[in-house]
């Protein structure tokens, strides 16, 4: 079985067998969406470690940026793309390290045992319990977002007499021409702190002038699913003149972060980005920017997450009822929607869909995918063409393993899906779906 072009979209491993199934590492989808109900996210390990090794070479903790980048240099996947235990085991395995966002995610990574030096703790407004938490856990590093966040931390570690290496983030005003809502790196945004009003600069002062801070290193992030190189190296430009101009108060850039975001294609027309050719243009940036500056080279710290785990993944959902609106449009529902992927509803997100069961059928229709869920804006693909829909087909949208399942809610009080891990031939679960009880759990009845 060849990989049809139509699975380009879908985990490496994806083809459409003889009876027109898809497969995903030689496992019938149908049959996974039979033993484990839909919706269902079906995760392609060896998708996620190929693009693991595409970033990091697979022997240890030691990168492959190496023939782009001529010194250290180490990659972190981003926790919030999609975290579960097992997933952070096969990120472990593969020498990446892990950036955390709040207390929930380090504790995820602790409970799947993850090196805690090699996790580091990102947010614009951490509490000081999860300060506290990865300060006693041993976490690598904190990267510090604001002013009053470099005080609570300083004093935090002066009552327990550490000393914290720490990162500032830096918030460098550059548009990196995603959605709005995946903006982060503008002046006018929530994260970090401004280049622009000297806030940055006089936070470098600040963190070198505490006994309980050591300030290792800076970092910017200025958006996701970011299609374009460009605003990646002028970010790098802007951290390094900041590097450049702290210089002259004995700031040493020992490491150095341009964040994640690289974006993946979601739809045939979306343009891609290879992984190396992203990790070849930020290195050269890094470089070129630190000789002319004559700065020595930081160690190097990427941390993508939707470009490694995006892909991996693929939602399954079974097909339900059909509207069919003449001269309109034929709405087709499925059985999950905006409670497991709100992407569509909050950016508009675009996705293609393949009819699982008739992989190997020709499209006929044009249909709008509809989720379950009581709003209208619950439509998963508006336009997509595809074979007949009939109930109980099995609908399979690829790229779905990013910020679907980190998202989901409970919206109508739905089960958030189930998730399996394929590889090597068998299917593993590693996320469970809820069940009415986990829905009751939290509730309490008024006696
Ligand atoms: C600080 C930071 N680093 C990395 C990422 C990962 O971004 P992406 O999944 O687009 O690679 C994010 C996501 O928003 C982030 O906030």
């Amino acid at each position: 079985m060849d990989q049809a072009p139509a699975l380009k979209l879908f985990p490496q491993t994806a083809q459409i067998a003889s009876d027109g199934h898809l497969h995903i590492d030689g496992l019938d989808v149908i049959d996974l969406a039979r033993e484990f109900g839909t919706p269902l996210y079906v995760y392609d390990a060896e998708t996620i470690s190929a693009r693991c090794r595409a970033y990091i070479s697979t022997e240890g903790y030691r990168c492959a940026l190496s023939s782009h980048y001529p010194a250290p240099a180490e990659v972190t996947y981003a926790a919030k793309a999609f975290l579960c235990v097992r997933i952070a085991q096969l990120i472990a395995s593969e020498g990446l390290g892990l950036d955390v966002v709040s207390g929930g995610e380090l504790y995820i990574a602790r409970q799947a045992g993850f090196p805690t030096a090699r996790i580091h703790l990102h947010g614009n407004n951490k509490s000081a319990s999860e300060m506290a938490q990865a300060l006693d856990t041993g976490v690598g590093r904190i990267v510090v977002d604001s002013a009053q966040e470099l005080a609570e931390l300083a004093h935090i570690a002066a009552t327990r007499d550490v000393v914290v290496p720490i990162w500032l983030r830096v918030s460098p005003d550059i548009d990196a021409h995603t959605h709005t809502y995946r903006k982060t790196g503008l002046l006018d945004s929530k994260f970090g702190l401004p280049l622009a009003t000297g806030d940055a600069a006089r936070a470098v002062q600040a963190a070198l002038s505490s006994p309980y801070l050591t300030l290792r290193g800076l970092h910017a992030h200025i958006g996701s699913q970011i299609l374009e190189l460009e605003p990646f190296c002028r970010t790098v430009e802007a951290l390094l003149d900041l590097a450049e101009e702290m210089g002259r108060h004995g700031f040493s850039l020992h490491e150095f972060s341009p964040g994640g975001g690289l974006g993946v294609p979601y739809v045939d027309a979306d343009p891609g980005i290879e992984i190396e050719t992203y990790v070849r243009s930020v290195s050269h940036a890094v470089v070129h920017g630190c000789q002319t500056r004559g700065l020595p080279l930081p160690r190097l710290v990427l941390e993508p997450g939707r470009s490694i785990i995006g892909p991996a993944g693929v939602a399954l959902y079974t097909v339900g009822v059909r509207k069919e609106i003449p001269g309109v449009r034929t709405y087709v529902s499925v059985d999950g929607g905006m409670a497991d992927n709100p992407r569509p509803a909050l950016y508009g997100a675009q996705y293609t869909a393949l009819v699982a069961n008739k992989a190997d059928q020709r499209p006929i229709e044009t249909v709008a995918i509809a989720g379950k869920f009581c709003e209208s804006g619950d439509i998963l693909i508006h336009r997509v063409c595809l074979p007949y829909l009939e109930p109980g087909d099995i609908l399979a949208i690829p790229v779905s393993g990013a910020y679907h399942l980190a998202m989901s809610s409970n919206y109508n009080h739905a089960h958030r899906p189930a998730a399996v891990l394929v590889r090597d031939g068998q299917a593993r679960i590693i996320l469970h779906r809820e069940t009415d009880e986990d829905l009751a759990r939290r509730n309490v009845a008024l006696s």
